[in-house]
């Protein structure tokens, strides 16, 4: 199946947005190549278009562009494993050759092998380097800084980011509530890949009515703090966590799930899961049996719990945390859910048959309601009306 983000790529220099900044400078380098930096890093947050820009710009100027990854510069050999093909081969066309390294923090942390291998690559090398990073500015790559300029990418303005949106629902024939992709574009952070994950979702629920997703977009918090309970040394204060993190639990137990088996592995992820599954059946009973004091206990096991799961040390090196693509789609189906509630309410109210039991036999009760006699009966007003026709 298709993936918008990936389907609209930009695959001209005009298509990409809201960087001419970034593009000219990179125009700039590769066209002088070399000069006295011998290589450049694209530096900026996620869905910016860092590794777009790379292959589009290599495209337009008919460079062939060569894409080395963080785990190539292990060490020596693993290196020249991988170059031998791109040094050796004349290039058919007579073209130039450029070479990509996407996402440069990914390198290993711990010893500064992975940094030396690639420095000394800039150094020997008679092609032009491109680099991508999300934090060129850590201490770890510090030595490549030396040999790079480094271009900022910048977040995508909300008035850009709506603009692609836009032009991507015409394409789709998609029919999204005007005001809900103002928000997506308002609340994307400036990152394009996710602003158009979460319009997907919401072409795949279809209309639905205007909802508020403030509370999903804290993002800068939460990526702090799953950081802290992933890698740092486990401690009590991890149970205050999530206390700062402006978001609704359950949002929160996303976030871990999607994020968990990206730093964790092997036993410590099997043990994490351990966790989020006791915690998610708090969820559960809380939900169910309205037992608030139960989100003591999801919470524990979101925040010490997944903490401990990898004992007793801290982790270093680099996790790249990513935001659940599924929060939009859940929250929307709640959303959905919610009408199909206020429904089962009134039917109840008048029939005494027990609301849950309207919820599971929704089939039935809905063909029932469809007579307009009856919804005047319960008084549905016009937007239950509507749902009661799709759903
Ligand atoms: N400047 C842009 N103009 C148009 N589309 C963009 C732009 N930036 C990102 N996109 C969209 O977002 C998607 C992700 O972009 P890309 O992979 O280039 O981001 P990135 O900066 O490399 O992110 P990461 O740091 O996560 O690797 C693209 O497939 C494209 O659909
Ligand atoms: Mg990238």
């Amino acid at each position: 199946m298709k993936n918008w983000s990936e389907f609209y790529r930009p695959r001209k220099l005009s298509e990409v947005i809201g960087q001419e900044n970034a593009i000219e400078k990179l125009e700039n380098y590769l066209r002088n190549f070399p000069l006295k930096k011998k290589a450049v890093i694209l530096n900026g947050p996620p869905g910016t278009g860092k590794t777009t820009l790379a292959h589009v710009l290599a495209y337009d100027m008919e460079y062939e562009l060569y894409e080395l990854n963080a785990s190539d510069m292990r060490n020596k050999s693993s290196l020249n494993e991988r170059l031998k093909p791109v040094l050796e081969q004349k290039s058919l066309f007579e073209s130039g050759k450029v070479i990509l390294i996407d996402e440069v923090d990914g390198i290993s942390g711990e010893d500064r092998g992975g940094v030396t291998e690639l420095v000394s690559l800039i150094e020997e090398s008679e092609y032009p380097i491109i680099c991508t990073a999300n934090d060129a500015w850590s201490s770890k790559l510090a030595p490549l800084r030396k040999k790079c300029e480094i271009i900022e990418m910048k977040e995508i303005s909300p008035a850009d980011v709506k603009k692609i949106l836009a032009s991507i629902i015409k394409k789709e024939n998609a029919k999204i509530n005007a005001e809900l992709v103002n928000r997506i574009a308002m609340k994307s952070n400036g990152d394009l890949r996710s602003a158009i994950n979460d319009l997907e979702s919401a072409s795949k629920i279809g209309e639905t009515e205007v909802v508020d997703i403030d509370e999903r977009n804290r993002s800068v918090d939460i990526f702090k703090t799953l950081k802290h309970i992933f890698q740092d040394k486990v401690s009590e204060n991890m149970l205050s966590a999530f206390d700062n993190v402006d978001m609704p639990l359950d949002d929160v137990l996303l976030w871990v799930e999607e994020n968990i088996p990206r730093v964790y592995s092997g036993k410590e992820l099997v043990r994490a899961y351990e966790r989020l599954g006791e915690a998610d059946l708090f969820k559960g009973r809380i939900y169910h049996q309205q037992y608030w004091r139960f989100l003591v206990y999801e919470n524990a096991f979101l925040s010490y719990g997944i903490s401990e799961a990898k004992g007793k040390k801290e982790k270093t090196g680099f996790y790249k945390y990513s935001k659940p693509e599924r929060i939009l789609k859940i929250w929307l189906n709640n959303q959905k859910h919610a009408k199909r509630k206020t429904i089962a309410g009134k039917f109840s109210a008048s029939t005494h048959v027990g609301e849950k039991r309207i919820m599971k036999e929704w089939k039935e009760v809905r063909n029932i309601l469809k007579n307009s006699l009856v919804q005047k009966q319960l008084k549905l007003d016009a937007e239950e009306i509507e749902y009661l026709m799709k759903y």
